[in-house]
């Protein structure tokens, strides 16, 4: 029998990587889109209705939420792998933040993964196993900003909780990418992206296939002992600059 995947934030980026090797590993996947958006439909109008389902609405939505797992009760299969990658980045700085948007990074990147998961578990019939993936980010472990990273490090966090909680059944794992060339980064120019790449040991940009293909890997049967761990996918972002480290040795 197929399985079915659910992945938010397909539209662009990692999300739509993500998608694009579940597919191509025969899965049947809803994915939980913001809005309809014409060139995701024009590219996966074979797909559409067939093999993948999509939900549009806002991910942190009750509502939007509980359609993805109507769908599933349709498809008559239940969701078994669960990617919350949706993720928005805030630029308001600290003293210009209103507390309504903090609200709204915390409910896309920590609130929404907490109650899918949840809602996945009440779901899955007791004799079957699943795996959930969440995105967290670099700066979830070298800040950069607040609320983002706040809200990237409460992920990193509650993997290692819900891994905790939904062993044996469930497997959780964080993947935290570096520097990758999104849309989230398209307000920025070429040579901003390569010169912030540029704090990474391989000084490179991060591709949305390297994260697609970690996903893909800790989904697998591969990755059968892995739960509650976070893993960096950064050019080596969080390592100290050997150059800067050097200056310094005694
Ligand atoms: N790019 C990086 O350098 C980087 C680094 C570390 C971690 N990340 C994380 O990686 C994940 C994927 O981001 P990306 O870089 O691939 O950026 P992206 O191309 O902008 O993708 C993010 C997706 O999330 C969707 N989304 C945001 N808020 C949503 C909401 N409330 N409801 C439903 N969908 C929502 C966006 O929809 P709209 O297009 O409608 O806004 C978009 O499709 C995010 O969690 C991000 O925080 C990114």
């Amino acid at each position: 029998m197929k399985k079915l995947a659910c992945i938010t934030g397909t539209a662009s980026g990692m999300g739509k990587a993500i998608l694009k090797n579940f597919l191509k590993n025969d899965f049947l996947v809803i994915v939980i889109n913001r809005t309809e958006k014409e060139s995701f439909s024009a590219e996966f109008t074979e797909e559409i209705n067939k093999t993948l389902f999509p939900v549009y609405g806002d991910v942190s939505r009750a509502e939007t939420q509980d359609t993805a797992f109507l769908i599933a009760k349709k498809i008559g299969i239940p969701i078994t792998v669960l990617v919350n990658n949706a993720g928005t980045l805030n630029r308001t700085s600290f003293l210009d933040e209103d507390p309504e948007h903090a609200k709204e990074v915390f409910d896309v990147h920590v609130m929404a993964p907490f109650s899918l998961s949840q809602k996945m578990k009440k779901h899955l019939p007791d004799d079957q196993t699943g795996v959930i993936i969440n995105i967290g980010s670099l700066r979830g472990i070298i800040p950069t900003g607040i609320l983002y990273s706040a809200s990237k490090t409460a992920l990193h966090g509650m993997t290692r909780g819900l891994a905790q909680e939904l062993a044996p059944q469930i497997r959780v794992v964080c993947v935290a990418p570096g520097l990758t060339k999104t849309e989230m980064h398209a307000h920025k120019t070429e040579e901003e992206l390569h010169a912030m790449a540029a704090g990474s040991m391989m000084n490179t940009l991060v591709e949305p296939e390297d994260i697609a293909d970690m996903v893909e890997f800790l989904v697998s049967d591969k990755a059968k002992a892995i739960t509650g761990e976070t893993f960096s996918v950064d050019n080596g972002g969080t390592l100290v600059r050997p150059d800067i480290w050097k200056k310094h040795k005694t």
